[in-house]
């Protein structure tokens, strides 16, 4: 039985990536850690423990120093000893691991193996681009090998379990964690966190490099109020299942093994206290048979949120939602045995919600042999392989956006003089951005270096600090510019102005910054922006000022590496926005696939000289960069559109094709999109919505046919009455390079 479980899973897995755009068989997750061998193993061993111990598994402690929250867990070895610990994040040492291990195999009378979590979200040692980032380069098969690389690295250290895939859709870049995810488009994001999935788990949990996956922060996450991080979330059920599940739900049909839940309020009820969340929605309409976890004392803060009187109250709506581990919040530690004793949570829902746990450590082989992820060897050698640092480049430069180009100034030949000014231009630790727990930056390439290399004759100098002065900075600053052919200039936030707690009102450069940029527009020199960031940001001032700009984000180990490949242009940029850059914060939240409104202007370029619309009075609707944005150094065009087998039937596949040439003079990469449109519906629908996309490689010149299929899932969606299905109607398609595609062709679903 174990064995036909694993091969269904390779199998969803390999039909997922033969195409990249492909998303898992929906509903696939009923099918998974349902084998009937796990389930004896554990039914045998609960049968063995006491409450206490089964209520252990169900706690989570956090290793001394990885606080993202307000407590932290005190005397771990003194409860692994009495089985009242089963699990532990952030354990910073292999040694320390080990010893934890030994205390549970040694000294617990039960012997269950202690599972090892740690926040691993773009990369363990081995650092890739911010999340953001990596989703900009819209590459699924790389963006598996990323969580692959990552999962190698971290198992190698007694990391068994990552809290990622974050699979939050949000619109505002306000919000830090913007950086973590995925970006604002639900297909997009539901492509990428199954490929992180796979990439984390691989084809056999068991295997000594995969470790499993949490899907979080369930759920809509993204969507805090005003992007204030914890704040508020209020939203339709209907914009919930249209927009912000698609992604969680992919990770889970990918076969997930855990899911975290989120801090925010989802229709009044906290998220880890919200029976319709896990209960309904999770476990039986996804059909995810993992565990859940709840984010850093989530049960312990649903007190001040107003659900639970007290921390005894909160742990039992956790429990009675179906939550099986208290994340650091010791409510289950402390309250769960009285619960049971009460009468208010049975004994029954700690079998099963312990025995899920259980499973998943049968399924890591952790019961084979408990140290099977703390191979002291192993770790000597494992971190930064050439094979993980050439799929960090890669996807390091495939992630950058080039998002202006003027007169082609980019790529700089080599013989040309460059001054790099700025002060992320020789900054180790900025390359690696927030989350970056266990990188190191020492290992990271600057800018600086990577561009030597190149361009031997590059100069350097600060110019200022990200929100301040240095002495003389300014004046060296222009001295170097002027001798220079080209100034490259390093702008953008700081690391830990992204991420956890982050949440910020301005997206504009830190004006000293700004000023440092004027200073070197007078001296005339043609000045190139490298953008450090981990969110869209205000850019109007700057692209005014600049002649390029290329968004290099925070792109991890490799970054001077990557960047150089881009400056040479032995790599031609290829990366495009997964978020909007608005004009201003004033039109944040901002996305592309919004309502049409009953007064529409302006989102696609239709203006309208009526004031009674749905504009601002000074600012227009439409952003600086849209979704799917980003230039070549060559250029792309689309023509020919055709659609096959029109009109269809509910329930009928049809193909949309249209030719795409390069043309231009350079070989390169083009990311093309398909968006549709359904005109009428019994709900009103976005103006469009990406439903498909292709990366093509076309030398200078060449053209291809792409073929593009629109499945019946494509224009399924949230009906008037709730039920997920399509509807007859006129839809529009398009094929372009961004959001804006012009390209335009039409279909009828009869
Ligand atoms: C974050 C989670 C993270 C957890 C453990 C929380 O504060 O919201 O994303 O996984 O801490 O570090």
């Amino acid at each position: 039985m174990k064995k036909s479980i694993e091969c269904l899973f390779l199998l969803l897995c390999l039909s997922v990536f033969s195409e990249a755009q492909t998303l898992p068989k929906r509903g696939a997750a009923k099918n998974f850690y349902q084998d009937q061998a796990t389930k004896i193993k554990v039914a045998n061993l609960l049968k063995k423990m006491t409450l206490e111990e089964k209520i252990g598994q169900l706690v989570l402690f956090a290793g001394k120093g990885m606080i993202t929250g307000p407590s932290e867990s005190q005397n771990m070895d003194e409860y692994v000893v009495k089985g009242l610990c089963g699990n532990v994040f952030g354990t910073k040492t292999l040694a320390d691991a080990i010893r934890i291990q030994k205390l549970a195999m040694e000294k617990s009378r039960m012997k269950i193996p202690v599972l090892f979590g740690l926040d691993v979200i773009h990369g363990f040692k081995t650092i890739f681009p911010t999340n953001l980032g990596i989703s900009s380069s819209w590459d699924i098969p790389e963006i598996e090998k990323f969580a692959q690389v990552s999962a190698t690295e971290a198992s190698a250290a007694g990391v068994m379990w990552t809290y990622s895939p974050m699979c939050d859709i949000s619109y505002d870049p306000r919000w830090g964690r913007v950086s973590e995810g995925s970006g604002e488009d639900p297909f997009l994001g539901s492509c990428i966190s199954a490929a992180m999935v796979r990439g984390y788990q691989g084809k056999n949990l068991a295997a000594p490099n995969s470790i499993m996956a949490c899907v979080k922060h369930f759920a809509a996450y993204g969507a805090v109020q005003a992007g204030r991080d914890y704040n508020t979330v209020d939203m339709s059920e209907r914009a919930f299942r249209d927009y912000y599940l698609p992604p969680y739900r992919s990770a889970v049909d990918a076969g997930a093994a855990t899911v975290m839940t989120s801090f925010n309020e989802y229709d009044g009820v906290p998220a880890t206290g919200n029976k319709f969340l896990m209960k309904k929605l999770l476990r039986k309409e996804l059909g995810f048979n993992g565990f859940i976890v709840t984010d850093f004392s989530a049960i312990n803060e649903m007190v001040p949120h107003g659900i639970a009187k007290d921390e005894t109250s909160a742990a039992e709506l956790a429990i009675n939602a179906g939550v099986n581990m208290d994340m650091v919040g010791n409510t289950y530690l402390l309250h769960l045995k009285k619960l049971v004793q009460t009468g208010k949570v049975s004994m029954s829902a700690i079998n099963k919600l312990c025995g899920e746990v259980l499973g998943m450590k049968y399924r890591l082989g952790l019961f084979d042999d408990p140290y099977r992820y703390f191979n002291e060897e192993r770790f000597k050698t494992a971190f930064y392989k050439p094979e993980a640092l050439d799929a960090c480049r890669s996807l390091a430069r495939k992630s950058m956006v080039l998002l202006q180009n003027n007169n082609n100034l980019l790529p700089i030949p080599l013989n040309k003089k460059i001054a790099l000014i700025g002060p992320f231009a020789d900054n180790q630790r900025e390359m690696l951005g927030s989350w970056a727990i266990s990188g190191e930056a020492k290992h990271a390439v600057a800018f600086l270096s990577g561009l030597q290399k190149r361009y031997p004759t590059i100069t350097y100098t600060q110019g200022c600090k990200f929100t301040s002065e240095i002495p003389n900075g300014f004046e060296y600053a222009v001295k170097a510019a002027e001798q220079s052919d080209v100034v490259l200039l390093t702008l953008g936030l700081p690391y830990e102005w992204s991420g956890e707690a982050a949440s910020l009102t301005s997206l504009q450069i830190p004006d000293i910054q700004y000023r440092l940029l004027e200073k070197l527009k007078q001296t005339g020199k043609p000045i190139i922006i490298l953008l450090v960031t981990a969110r869209p940001m205000d850019l109007s001032r700057e692209i005014k000022l600049a002649d390029a700009v290329l968004l290099t984000w925070q792109p991890g180990t490799m970054a001077g590496e990557a960047l150089a490949d881009i400056v040479t242009g032995d790599f031609n940029p290829s990366g495009k926005l997964t978020m909007t850059f608005p004009l201003t914060v004033g039109q944040v939240p901002i996305h592309y696939n919004v309502k049409n409104t009953g007064r529409p202007e302006g989102i696609l370029g239709t203006k309208s000289s009526n004031k009674y619309t749905s504009r601002y009075l000074f600012t227009p609707n439409n952003p600086l960069y849209p979704f799917g944005y980003g230039l070549s150094y060559t250029t792309f065009d689309y023509h020919d559109i055709s659609v096959e087998g029109n009109p269809i039937k509910i329930g009928d596949r049809l193909k949309v094709s249209a030719t795409v040439t390069n043309t231009g003079l350079k070989d390169g990469d083009e990311i093309a999109q398909l968006y549709i449109r359904d005109l009428v519906g019994s709900v009103t629908r976005p103006v469009r919505e990406l439903k498909g996309f292709q990366k093509v490689h076309l030398h200078a010149g060449e053209s291809k046919r792409l073929v593009f299929n629109i499945t019946p899932d494509n224009l399924s969606f949230c009906r008037g009455d709730m039920s997920f299905g399509e509807e007859r109607g006129n839809y529009h398609v398009w094929i372009g390079g961004d959001s804006n595609a012009t390209l335009e062709s039409s279909f009828i679903v009869r």
